[in-house]
């Protein structure tokens, strides 16, 4: 899959990206990630990205035309791709946005600085994200979660086994407890279903587990999760212990 970030920082996208997982499966060419500079769509001498806002106030506004520029030749070079603004206003990113968006051929991430973009270069992309009901200096850091969660539901980059399906919220729950060694750490034992051996009572223990941590943590989340009969069984069942502790 093919990334083309539109950014005034491209060097912020080298060291998050060159170690680890994302590392090995760039090498693998398994993705790319380009991180384009925005100042190259800039014209006259200096090159000037931003300007003052019309009717005033605080802050700098970025100019629709070098933006404009960039989106259409990048699109030009990555087709098919959504284009994709960051900014606090945009469509919360989730993991089902993950999974759609890795089935993709590409993704082009335009990243905001200052006080955001003219409004006349919303137009030009198909979607706005947002990683949260908070305000970051700049798009770069969203567009690094977003590459990082897309880039690691694609073939090949998590390995061979089926480590995204377990993923939290691939099945609409939080992830089940997780221990390795020692047995016992500070007083703390491992559970010993974990210790016995027997398959089938483990993935019913971690089913369990998965079900009541959601309950516990996000009980919104079961409102969209993907539960059969035995799942709402023992929902039921946790939630009753619950209200009698
Ligand atoms: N740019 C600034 N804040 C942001 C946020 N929360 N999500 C995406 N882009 C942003």
């Amino acid at each position: 899959m093919k990334f083309d970030v539109i950014t005034l920082f491209p060097q912020m996208f080298a060291s998050p990206f060159a170690e680890s997982i994302i590392g090995r499966a760039l090498h693998k060419g398994l993705l790319s990630i380009n991180a384009r500079y925005l100042r190259d769509w800039a014209q006259g001498r200096h090159q000037v990205t931003d300007d003052a806002p019309y009717g005033g106030g605080n802050g700098m506004v970025m100019k629709p035309e070098p933006l404009c520029r960039a989106i259409d030749d990048v699109r030009g070079e990555n087709p098919g791709a959504p284009v994709a603004l960051l900014t606090p206003q945009g469509r919360r990113f989730d993991q089902g946005e993950a999974r759609r968006l890795s089935g993709e051929p590409g993704l082009i991430l335009v990243c905001g600085r200052y006080e955001g973009f003219d409004e006349r270069v919303r137009g030009r992309a198909d979607v706005e994200y947002s990683i949260g009901d908070f305000v970051l200096t700049g798009g770069e850091l969203a567009a690094m979660v977003i590459i990082d969660a897309v880039a690691r539901l694609l073939p090949g980059v998590l390995g061979g086994d089926d480590s995204a399906a377990r993923d939290s919220f691939s099945d609409g729950l939080l992830e089940h407890p997780h221990y390795t060694r020692p047995v016992e750490f500070e007083g703390r034992r491992v559970p010993e279903v974990l210790l016995s051996g027997d398959h089938a009572r483990i993935a019913a223990w971690r089913r369990e587990q998965q079900l009541l941590r959601t309950l516990q943590r996000r009980p919104e989340l079961l409102e969209h999760a993907a539960l059969d009969a035995d799942d709402r069984a023992i929902l039921a069942r946790l939630r009753r212990a619950e209200t009698l502790t």
